[in-house]
């Protein structure tokens, strides 16, 4: 965090109710998002939570272009089911396109018509699209597929956490937003939706935080009345007055042009040193991460027996980097016969922590990527020893398979 962030927990105003800090961070959400009803809560998963609970259940179906995995799991836990409708360009991770975060809107339609729409009480667009390696979505996506959800009564919603970072990808790629303020862009973004969810550990700059915007009166009611169980009273929720003062000063350094400039930067330099050495990877390079092709990669590891998982272990033994799958392990799922069936994809996501790391720090990891890489044929797969029900990545337990 900034050094005004961190000034900004000396001076938090800790009253239970009406506390100063939660006025600016309410009107700082309300100044960016255009929503009204401004919902605080301990992180992201918390708003998913709240919301999935209020609108989920059995038979229901939300969509989205990719879900993440905390707000997949929020679904799933609820009985309802949760389907990605991502572009086609964006399950190939060599191809190099400007918005591969889109929504497949047509493959939406399609869905809708084919399908009726009275069992999806939302779609969820996720900005970037961290599951599908930090990709952006454009305006005109954002747009297209507010559209569709009008034309079919479908509340519309963003998974916001990386705002910013999308928004000046869309400034920097999509044709006529060159000369718009990182504010009216970000703006524009938030007006096709009914609200969002947001973890603040992301574009708002914080280490722990996160906020449900709504623009609906009633479901910001019954979603603050739940809120009230879960999280606490709705000028806090989960957090205290000093969490509220560096969310609202951060919300304001991240639109600053040249820190997403560094940050984007930092990621873009990362990927041009590592295709020289033709390390595999997700092209372009994303908004805050690195996604390494593990498929690719660990071509000689078939995905039932996770080559992410040997790579991110490589990768941390090598050189005590730690990144994470996302891949068979986070996304896999099991056919009837308790077959593997895999996602489109086998990544290992480097994500940057924001404002952490020097150009050197970059240098060391592209040197231990390549040092797992030309090594690469010595790993081996792994297989499931434990897994939860749900969100199984987060605890389970594997065991390397020897030759
Ligand atoms: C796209 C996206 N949505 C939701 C979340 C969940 O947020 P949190 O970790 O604050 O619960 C994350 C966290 O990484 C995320 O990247």
């Amino acid at each position: 965090m900034s050094a005004k962030q961190w000034a900004g927990i000396m001076e938090g105003d800790e009253s239970y109710a009406g506390s100063r800090s939660f006025f600016r961070f309410q009107q700082k959400v309300q100044e960016i998002t255009g929503y009204e009803h401004i919902i605080p809560t301990h992180q992201g998963r918390a708003a998913e939570n709240i919301l999935c609970t209020l609108m989920g259940g059995v038979g229901k179906t939300f969509v989205s272009n990719t879900f993440f995995d905390t707000t997949r799991g929020n679904i799933e836990f609820t009985g309802a089911e949760a389907l990605d409708f991502l572009v086609p360009e964006g399950k190939i991770p060599g191809l190099i396109a400007p918005f591969k975060g889109n929504m497949d809107v047509e493959a939406l339609e399609n869905y809708f018509i084919q399908h009726g729409t009275s069992h999806i009480p939302m779609c969820i667009l996720t900005i970037t699209n961290n599951s599908g390696g930090g990709q952006p979505v454009s305006m005109e996506n954002i747009r297209a597929t507010s559209e569709i959800c009008k034309k079919y009564g479908i509340p519309f919603f963003l998974d916001a956490c990386r705002f910013a970072e999308n928004a000046f990808f869309i400034k920097k790629r999509e044709a006529g937003y060159e000369d718009r303020s990182m504010l009216s862009i970000v703006q524009e973004m938030f007006s096709y939706a009914d609200g969002c969810t947001m973890s603040a550990k992301k574009d708002a700059l914080v280490n722990i935080g996160g906020f449900l915007a709504l623009k609906d009166e009633s479901l910001a009611q019954s979603a603050k009345n739940l809120l009230i169980m879960t999280e606490g009273f709705p000028t806090y929720g989960g957090l205290a007055g000093r969490d509220l003062e560096a969310m609202a000063q951060g919300l304001d350094e991240v639109l600053e042009e040249s820190y997403l400039t560094y940050r984007l930067r930092s990621i873009e330099y990362m990927g041009e040193r590592l295709q020289k050495s033709g390390v595999p990877m997700l092209l372009p390079t994303g908004g805050h991460a690195l996604y390494l092709d593990a498929k690719a990669f660990m071509a000689h590891i078939p995905v039932h027996q996770f080559p992410g998982i040997a790579l991110v272990n490589a990768l941390y033994l090598v050189g005590g980097i730690r990144g994470v799958e996302i891949g068979s392990l986070m996304f896999g799922k099991y056919d009837e016969n308790g077959h593997h069936i895999a996602p489109p994809m086998e990544l290992v996501r480097l994500a940057i922590p924001r404002r952490v790391y020097t150009q050197s720090h970059i240098d060391y990891v592209c040197e231990v990527i390549e040092e797992v890489y030309q090594k690469r044929h010595s790993y081996t797969g792994y297989e499931i020893s434990y897994e939860a029900p749900l969100l199984r990545h987060f605890t389970a337990h594997l065991k390397s398979i020897t030759p």
